[in-house]
């Protein structure tokens, strides 16, 4: 296998890997060494060609402080290099042994309320700890100078799924590296003072010694810069902390590749050093936990919005993890995927920029706090339906791999995404309204399921691809993205601007011009004159008449209906639609279309959504956030507009359809979610590169039914 140097953050980067990954993440330890010899061959008549091994064993790595022991990986690892495995082994940071926490209990993570973790599960340990730190690079070293020699260690995942079970710290330690990492930043107290508004409720300080980590509610609310700062330095040292081991890992063998397997992004900013020192990123995929989330509409609509946003960081990436079998700990389980969805949940990550695929996980545990997450085999070690699917799958995707590595997905809509200033800034002063990923989820779920190309890129990365970029109320607009926005609207582009753009600075506050700010407003050619919230249906972040009772939560809790009953209505074209959270009037200049207006209360009459033509492309503003019903519009009347039509038209539901593209050739993958036999009309010429032969037409899709059409 080679590994190319990798190239810039982008999201239409590729693997700068010549193999497919195709494999599981593998657990020697939990089993008899008996068995070690059967697994290998049968995960090699299933067409595995790599395992993830180590993450959690830091204690058989290093049972005594110093002593380090190597044989039990050794033997699976060459056992596994038989058969033509290789292995990528992990630093095993997650787990830090009992007798490290009983010897440095220091490096205990410790909670909003002061009480230090216990020891029993995992992310005990704090990462912004130097004393952890120093044990992380020791560990590391360790096993980067054991393996740096080994020919089947073909590369690693730091730690394991860094900050997703947890990602604060209230230690003593923690709040001295928060005042560290501030003095660096603001040099002087009295930059900090300004930026955090130390005239504002007394909270200017004469010494970053006196600085403590801002507690949400304890009495009250913090400064949003003071939360900002804290969230921009649990992310830069969660990346200091992957760094530590990064740099030992390259010196010990730089044709190693590095990732991390990302659970949730908690407190990591991916475009930042965390990202820049990896070769590409892991993304684990578990789609059926997010059943759980039953606003988002399901897990195959939530698997795609999660995947496009993951790509949006840093282009295609591996799944490290991707669900096999039904999925549990003590306190939840998700559903089980039927015969085919499995196959079809790891197609929808290969469709939308998946370049590796390991199925979670070899076998599963038979004790643990996981007993009942499923493997690829079961518990009595019998290979069932879920085997002849992974082999299904492997084998599928070996046979096509050189047509898919190298292609980037395509996008003709880009949504502002992958930001994490953005991000943590709505989190600072969220009144009720949604996140600007809650805001776009409603964008990109119509886009899926009506087959539009449509994905998350961030302003720096090239957006000479898109047809459209839709800023989902992004408030720290930043002045160095002016020239890139406006570079492609003038080339053709269509830029949609929405209600809040660009009204804080990088300290939070609040600008001094009229919003959104000079440049953009020069660029929409609108003012907003003023701002008000609209309570959504079913009432939340209005003024809480009682205390929230769980400290340290931002979000107030929700008032009753029926204590919030004003609407505002706007027409746009010929249609009337209800507001959502927020409303903005509108001043437009004379050069400056209005497309829709609020049509009641003292609104009536001033603009809410307007347009602008500027040089070969258009600035669309909408003065409020999205709704299903406006949503609905807005691609009729803007996104059309700006050449955006579905890759597939008439795509029936529960079918998705991406396309992974290279200058000489494109891949149509068409995926039926859905446990019934369906026909696609409209498919384009081609040949379905998993059954070897032309389609074109109408298309039959079996129940949770893949095809991948190298169109003509
Ligand atoms: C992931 C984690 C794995 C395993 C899996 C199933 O989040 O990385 O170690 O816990 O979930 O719960």
């Amino acid at each position: 296998m080679n590994r190319k140097k990798p190239a810039p953050l982008s999201v239409w980067r590729p693997l700068n890997l010549d193999r497919f990954l195709l494999g599981a993440p593998h657990y020697p330890e939990h089993v008899d060494e008996g068995s070690w010899q059967r697994d290998a061959e049968r995960m090699a008549a299933a067409g595995v060609n790599t395992v993830r091994m180590g993450e959690f064993a830091w204690h058989i790595f290093e049972p005594r402080e110093g002593r380090f022991e190597f044989g039990l990986f050794d033997r699976a690892i060459e056992i596994l290099g038989q058969v033509g495995i290789d292995t990528i082994m992990c630093t095993p940071t997650a787990t830090p042994p009992r007798w490290l926490t009983v010897n440095y209990p220091e490096v205990l993570r410790v909670d909003i309320n002061g009480r230090p973790s216990s020891h029993g599960s995992r992310q005990h340990a704090d990462t912004t700890s130097p004393v952890f730190r120093a044990h992380s690079r020791r560990i590391t070293r360790a096993m980067a100078e054991h393996y740096r020699d080994n020919p089947r260690v073909i590369g690693w995942q730091t730690d394991n799924e860094l900050n997703t079970t947890v990602s604060e710290s209230f230690a003593p330690s923690t709040r001295l590296e928060f005042q560290k990492y501030l003095q660096k930043a603001y040099g002087t107290i009295a930059a900090l003072n300004f930026a955090w508004g130390g005239h504002f409720w007394a909270t200017a300080y004469d010494d970053f010694s006196q600085i403590d980590l801002p507690r949400p509610l304890m009495p009250s609310y913090p400064s949003p810069g003071h939360v900002q700062d804290y969230h921009r330095f649990l992310a830069a040292a969660t990346a200091a902390f992957q760094h530590d081991q990064v740099e030992i890992l390259r010196a010990a063998n730089p044709d190693w590749f590095i990732f991390h397997n990302l659970g949730q992004l908690a407190d990591i900013d991916l475009r930042g050093r965390f990202g820049q020192d990896l070769d590409f990123i892991g993304f684990d995929i578990y789609p059926m936990l997010y059943d759980e989330m039953r606003r988002t509409g399901g897990h195959a609509t939530t698997q795609a919005f999660h995947l496009d946003i993951c790509r949006a960081y840093s282009g295609n990436f591996i799944v490290p993890e991707q669900a096999s079998g039904l999925g549990s700990q003590p306190g939840f389980s998700t559903m089980t995927p039927e015969p085919g969805e499995m196959r079809r949940m790891a197609m929808t990550s290969v469709a939308r920029g998946a370049d590796g695929i390991m199925f979670f996980r070899w076998r599963p545990a038979h004790f643990g706090a996981e007993i009942y997450w499923m493997g690829v085999i079961d518990h009595d070690d019998v290979p069932r339906r879920r085997y002849d699917e992974a082999s299904r799958f492997f084998h599928e995707i070996a046979a096509v791999k050189d047509q898919i590595l190298g292609t980037a997905v395509r996008m003709d809509l880009g949504i502002a995404g992958a930001d994490f200033d953005n991000q943590e800034a709505y989190k600072t002063y969220p009144i009720g309204l949604p996140s600007p990923l809650e805001d776009a989820t409603l964008l990109h779920r119509h886009c899926y399921h009506n087959g539009i190309a449509c994905g998350f890129i961030h302003p720096e990365d090239d957006l000479s691809r898109l047809k459209a970029l839709y800023i989902p109320h992004w408030v720290m607009w930043k002045d160095q993205w002016n020239e890139a926005v406006e570079t492609f609207v003038r080339n053709g582009g269509t830029l949609i601007l929405s209600a809040l753009s660009g009204t804080r600075d990088e300290n939070n506050h609040i600008i001094r011009e009229q919003a959104p700010g000079n440049a953009l407003s020069a660029l929409s050619g609108v003012k907003v004159t003023e701002f008000g919230r609209v309570a959504p249906e079913g009432g939340s972040g209005l003024f809480p008449l009682f205390r929230p009772a769980a400290m340290g939560a931002y979000a107030p809790p929700p008032l009753p209906a029926s204590s919030v009953e004003r609407k505002y209505l706007f027409t746009l074209g010929n249609e009337e639609f209800q507001a959502a959270h927020l409303y903005e009037l509108l001043e437009a200049a004379p050069d400056t279309e209005v497309l829709g207006a609020w049509s009641n209360r003292f609104a009536a009459g001033s603009p809410a959504i307007t347009a602008r033509q500027v040089g070969r492309g258009r600035v669309v503003y909408v003065g409020t956030y999205l709704t299903q019903q406006l949503v609905e519009k807005l691609v009729d009347v803007v996104l059309t507009k700006a050449g955006i039509a579905p890759l597939l038209p008439e795509l029936p539901a529960g079918v998705e359809v991406t396309v992974r593209e290279a200058e000489d050739r494109r891949l149509m993958f068409v995926l039926n979610t859905t446990e019934t036999p369906v026909i696609v009309p409209n498919v384009p010429a081609g040949v379905d590169l998993l059954a070897g032969k032309p389609v074109s037409g109408t298309l039959p899709l079996d129940a949770y039914g893949c095809v991948v059409i190298r169109l003509d």
